[in-house]
């Protein structure tokens, strides 16, 4: 959460930190704000509200034209979303500009400290102290780097900083710990940002930067001109990458939304998410995982460990790991797990799923399970981020850029992931024959070719869920993997369309939740297929009867061929036949096009949601 980009080249930084700003607003919206050195001097602009508000600002008050400049998006943490809250902060003298993501845990003490020393603070933010601390540092020090270094020792916390000071206008200089951040190097521009979607316009070229690291760019020898080292100032190694999409995978291509082209993208998301990790003889060739095969054998557990959306992947991860592996599998919040004392070991095998890479909940519990011992196998979407830097092995999936805070591509490839892993452990293990996974391989592969079918069919789904616009609830029900499915239509329809939305087990229903059904209340069942486990199948069959029985509208989706649903269905979304544990893949599709039509219908933001943020790098 919040945006960061830092630019130091010989285009106007206020473009190229405004055009930044707008990739990453994904991130925050709550306010946002840009500095700029110029003419000797360092002039500011921040506003409330989303970055098109500062916009507003700049073109009726502009900013000097200047090459060096920062910019800020934010997401609330400490102090609302005001102006004077707002980024980028500034010194009393108002030389030093600074840009801040995450927590300063011990901001009051310093706080206090400089007030005692005559420092006018006028924010209610933690970010604020840091442009006074390196204010004072810089007086002293060899420069703005330096200064850095000196202010990240005394702070406690996670935090990404980007400052700039009037006295070095050919400076940036950024810093990280526990939050994320990117260098670009350009030909003769350099860019620091939270993700590459900053400057992927300008440049392909990154470096990672490590925990505990400062690093400066000079526009003198750009390229060159960036050094980094750790927060005692000793020089620390560079790893650059090459960022394998571009710019326009960064766009709205057409859509109205991210999360319409998003969803459409879904297809190709499957199938690159496979490519690549099937051997010629049909087995998986997943050998980026870097776990000796000794290692799988002997895991005598796993923990799946996520958030939101990620999470409901584990939980579907979970049928597939205990069916094909026969290994015990947990899955757990990622914000729960580490303060309940999870018994873990050396044979314990953590996955850590995350879109971003940058969830501070689950890189805690990864970091927990690391600590008692255990294996962390990250899933993850975004190359070189935190989490899958901090594990023992990573399986990328391959969904390109996400930007609508609300999860499905990721989502799609996370599972495909998942599904992976499982069929490895059991191919390692041997509790799956070859041919088993070479059927399970093939059916994974003919998935792009169901959603794209499934997205060809959405209409009556988007007239539906428009005629739905004013409903207060609507439930989900599923069994088996569509259970977690349920959830993750409920909260689809949380998150975009601010409606009370809550998924069951449709066995559990009689246990409390059908005191919710009245009348007309719409109902969304997902029916497993009639072909896998029977016994599942009439089991959902006589709990429609149930609800429709005290008025529910029933939402039925359900496989195409499957008969004995109709008579039940107020409405019938067909979805291609697969195997019971790949369903999933196809069923969560009407869910995220519901969700987004009837977000539409109710006039919200559909890629930027209220109170939300894609990226949450706090606790
Ligand atoms: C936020 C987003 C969700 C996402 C969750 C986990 O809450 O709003 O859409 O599922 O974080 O994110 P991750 O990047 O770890 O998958």
């Amino acid at each position: 959460m919040c945006g960061i980009v830092g630019y130091v080249g010989s285009q106007s930084a206020l473009d190229v930190v405004l055009a930044g700003l707008k990739r990453l607003e994904y991130r925050g919206y709550d306010s946002a704000g840009v500095a700029v050195l110029a003419d000797g001097g360092l002039a500011s602009a921040r506003k409330a509200g989303k970055l098109a508000n500062l916009e507003k600002e700049l073109v009726e008050r502009p900013l000097p034209a200047g090459a060096t400049g920062i910019g800020h998006t934010r997401w609330a943490t400490h102090g609302g979303p005001t102006d004077v809250n707002a980024h980028p902060h500034l010194d009393n003298a108002g030389r030093v500009a600074v840009v801040h993501n995450g927590i300063i845990e011990n901001f009051a003490e310093l706080r206090a400290e400089l007030a005692e020393r005559g420092h006018v603070l006028e924010s209610e933010t933690d970010t604020e102290v840091v442009a006074h601390l390196l204010a004072e540092e810089f007086s002293g020090c060899a420069g703005l780097a330096e200064a850095m270094r000196l202010v990240c020792r005394r702070l406690e916390g996670a935090f990404t900083l980007v400052a700039v000071h009037a006295d070095e206008p050919d400076v940036v200089v950024g810093a990280r710990r526990n939050s994320p951040l990117v260098v670009g190097v350009g030909e003769d521009e350099a860019f620091l940002a939270s993700d590459v979607a900053a400057f992927i316009a300008h440049t392909r070229s990154a470096i990672e930067l490590g925990q505990d690291q400062v690093v400066e760019l000079r526009r003198d020898g750009v390229g060159d001109g960036v050094t980094v080292t750790d927060f005692d100032g000793r020089p620390a190694e560079v790893r650059s990458y090459h960022v394998d999409w571009d710019a326009s995978a960064a766009e709205k291509g057409g859509y109205d939304y991210f999360m319409l082209k998003e969803i459409a993208e879904q297809p190709k998301a499957v199938a690159d998410t496979l490519l690549g990790r099937i051997g010629v003889d049909g087995a998986l060739t997943l050998d980026e995982l870097r776990i000796p095969a000794a290692v799988l054998k002997e895991v005598d557990k796993v923990v799946i460990v996520a958030c939101g959306t990620a999470f409901h992947a584990g939980l579907i991860a979970k049928y597939a790991i205990e069916h094909w592996t026969r290994i015990p599998c947990e899955v757990e919040l990622a914000s729960e797990f580490r303060y309940r004392d999870p018994i873990l070991g050396g044979r314990s095998l953590v996955i850590a799923i995350s879109q971003s890479g940058e969830t501070m909940d689950t890189l805690m519990a990864l970091r927990h399970a690391r600590d008692q011992g255990a294996t962390v196998l990250a899933i993850c979407n975004t190359n070189g981020s935190t989490i899958p830097r901090e594990s023992d092995a990573v399986l990328y999936t391959h969904a390109g850029p996400e930007v609508a805070v609300a999860s499905t591509k990721a989502f799609l490839t996370q599972l495909v992931a998942c599904y992976l892993v499982a069929l490895y452990l059991g191919q390692v293990r041997g509790t799956k024959w070859g041919d088993e996974i070479r059927a399970v391989i093939r059916d994974l592969a003919d998935i792009s070719g169901e959603v794209e079918r499934v997205l060809e069919t959405m209409e009556p789904v988007r007239t539906l869920a428009r005629s739905l616009s004013d409903k207060r609830t609507v439930l989900f029900l599923g069994r088996h993997v569509g259970y977690p499915v349920a959830l993750e239509g409920a909260l689809k329809l949380k998150e975009l369309a601010y409606m009370h939305a809550e998924g069951f087990a449709a066995g559990e229903l009689k246990h409390g939740p059908i005191a919710l059904i009245e009348d007309d209340v719409p109902v969304v069942v997902i029916v497993p297929s009639p072909k896998g486990r029977s016994v599942l199948h009439d089991k959902i069959v006589s709990n429609i009867q149930e609800i429709r029985a005290r008025g529910a509208r029933t939402i039925v989706i359900a496989e195409e061929g499957d008969e004995a649903v109709v008579p039940y269905a107020d409405h019938l979304v067909r979805i291609p036949a697969t195997p019971t544990l790949l369903q999933p893949l196809v069923a969560a599709v009407p869910l995220q096009v519901f969700a987004c039509e009837l977000a539409t219908a109710r006039g919200n933001e559909v890629d930027q949601p209220r109170n939300l943020a894609k990226s949450v790098t706090v606790e």
